[in-house]
């Protein structure tokens, strides 16, 4: 089956031909951020208006680099939520439109679902079931994955997701929006011992998690230090993302030991961080465990994801209605 995917959830536009759910034909990402820089985060209106300008163009990018021609597409998959409405929407009727044009059936997909489906599009993916650890911009959570289609929610942040607290620690550093990847690269640079940061693990029994403590941890350190903060600056990220790194860890690992699964997958824009990489490889290797983590072009928001995730509601069935609408947060979904 080959599927165009599609995703506009936040500020990525992005394109996709997938074959079966796992062989990418092509995969186009066009990134705002640019954009969204100047002011420190995504401006929900740019965002949608920037969607409207680059849907087109990036469905024949990636039509054209697929050598397939529309005509040969089996269906169309698209984000349906979480994210801005007014993002998701232009991806949404787009798909709709087109996959009505073409006489072919058409699928919403769950964001969250395809992140975690994009560790098959990678060769050697986990067999179920095993735990994902998910960790974007919007979510962090834990999830028992037992099919392409079926999630429990083990856990999840109860305010700030993980690479909310690396954009909102780069913003008062000085070091722009997104932050994640700045951080990842300034903290190469720096010593996560010299500045030790609390690490917010809740309850060590349960999955849940609270980054917004260990974000105020750090804005009191700049507060208190306003003279040599500024010198700081890598030994501060390298602390704070090595408190970040360690409850991820010790949180994905735990969760593999409770339910009993040798695979765990990481996924979601964090994953692309080369310390978390590091260390889940290093604390897995030691338990015997196995870690998949998809590339870093596969972690960050993709179409490919989205063409994985429909793939398998489309083979058990599960199509989409003209008068679907998007939905902007998590529990919304029906
Ligand atoms: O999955 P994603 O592309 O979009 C959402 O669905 O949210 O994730 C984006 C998030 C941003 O917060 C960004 O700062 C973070 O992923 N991120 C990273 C790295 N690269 C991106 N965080 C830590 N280290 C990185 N290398
Ligand atoms: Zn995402």
């Amino acid at each position: 089956m080959i599927i165009l995917g599609i995703e506009t959830s936040c500020d990525e536009t992005a394109a996709a031909v997938v074959v079966d759910g796992k062989q990418i034909l092509s995969s186009v990402v066009l990134s705002q951020i640019e954009v969204h820089h100047p002011y420190g985060g995504v401006v929900p209106e740019l965002a949608s208006r920037k969607h409207m300008e680059a849907i087109v163009p990036m469905v024949d990018q990636a039509l054209g680099a697929s050598g397939i021609d529309s005509k040969a597409l089996d269906a169309v998959a698209v984000t349906r939520g979480p994210g801005l409405v007014g993002a998701l929407l232009v991806g949404f009727c787009f798909a709709k439109a087109f996959a009505y044009a073409l006489d072919v059936p058409w699928v919403g997909v769950n964001h969250l679902e395809a992140h975690v489906n994009s560790v098959f599009l990678e060769p050697d993916p986990p067999p179920f079931p095993f735990v994902a650890l998910l960790v974007s911009g919007g979510h962090t959570g834990i999830y028992h994955v037992t099919s392409h289609t079926d999630f429990e929610l083990m856990g999840q942040t109860r305010d700030d997701a993980a690479g909310e607290a690396f954009d909102k620690v780069s913003k008062m550093l000085g070091l722009g929006y997104p932050g994640g990847d700045v951080i990842d690269r300034l903290a190469g640079q720096g010593d996560p011992k010299t500045i030790v940061f609390p690490r917010p693990f809740l309850d060590k029994t349960m999955f849940d998690f609270s980054f917004s403590g260990l974000k105020t941890a750090v804005r009191r350190y700049i507060e208190i230090h306003p003279d040599d903060y500024l010198q700081q600056v890598p030994d501060i990220v390298a602390g704070f993302q090595e408190a970040v790194v360690d409850v991820l860890t010790y949180k994905i690992l735990h969760a593999a030991t409770v339910k009993g699964c040798d695979h765990m997958a990481i996924v979601g824009g964090v994953a692309a961080n080369n310390r978390l990489r590091e260390n889940v490889r290093h604390h897995a290797g030691l338990k015997g465990l196995t870690v998949h983590i998809p590339s870093v072009a596969l972690c960050g928001d993709n179409a490919a994801m989205i063409a994985a995730a429909g793939y398998h509601y489309l083979k058990k069935g599960v199509v989409s209605g003209l008068s679907d609408d998007v939905y902007s947060r998590v529990n919304e979904k029906h």
